[in-house]
């Protein structure tokens, strides 16, 4: 059983989506990771952004493994753990102009579906219930207000960079929008069978409880 999260930056989709992969026993694959990763490793490589083809070449080869850590999951490069170093503002950024390479998506599409074949997963990202898995059996959708995501992101981010300022994280976040949404290939949308759910004034383990409300006549969970 595949379960899809999609939604915008800062919707609580990875928050909730981990809840959920460990109520269920399911595996949880976080997709924004992977874009980040690849953009990780071109940038210690010294490739520019705008170097597609090299980029590319980076995503064709880069061997990314997820693995249970303590309190949240750990993301691995070839022998490297590199889970903090992917949370950046930069790496960020960085993981939205590679989000925008088509063959960058072609192969993270078929890395997550070969994931996915693997047994149950709850799967995040963008583009899961559209054009990773348009079949899955559950398909979510998360949105809240622009500000609001904001707000989490900061509270996130604020401990490591003291002088953040609310008002800049609301700009980040409004750019991340735009260009996810507005990118040729695999914009940000709803699928047309997805359960929107607004998180702007839900608890997590509220919209925990309202996915497995959804998920359990399907999977008798
Ligand atoms: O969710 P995140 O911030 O870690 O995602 C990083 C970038 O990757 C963001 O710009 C959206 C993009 N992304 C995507 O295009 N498709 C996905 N399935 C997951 C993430």
């Amino acid at each position: 059983m595949i379960i899809a999260i999609d939604g915008p930056a800062g919707s609580g989709k990875s928050t909730v989506a981990c809840i959920l992969a460990a109520r269920l026993k399911f595996r949880y694959i976080e997709t924004g990771s992977m874009y980040r990763a690849v953009a990780w490793k071109a940038q210690q490589q010294g490739i520019r952004p705008e170097d597609r083809d090299k980029v590319a070449a980076v995503a064709q080869t880069i061997a990314i493994e997820f693995r249970p850590g303590v309190d949240h999951q750990q993301v691995w490069v070839e022998g490297q753990e590199i889970t903090a170093q992917l949370k950046t503002e930069i790496i960020g950024s960085l993981a939205a102009s590679a989000a925008a390479i088509p063959e960058v998506r072609k192969v993270l599409t078929e890395k997550q579906r070969a994931m996915g074949r693997e047994g149950n997963v709850v799967m995040d990202g963008r583009d899961i219930g559209t054009v990773v898995f348009p079949n899955a059996e559950k398909k979510f959708f998360l949105v809240a207000d622009p500000v609001e995501r904001a707000r989490r992101r900061y509270d996130e981010m604020k401990a490591a960079q003291p002088d953040l300022d609310l008002e800049q994280v609301v700009r980040q976040v409004k750019q991340r929008d735009y260009e996810d949404e507005n990118r040729a290939v695999s914009p940000l949308k709803p699928a047309e069978d997805s359960i929107l759910l607004d998180t702007t004034q839900l608890k997590i383990e509220e919209v925990v409880e309202r996915m497995m409300r959804a998920i359990q006549p399907v999977s008798n969970v």
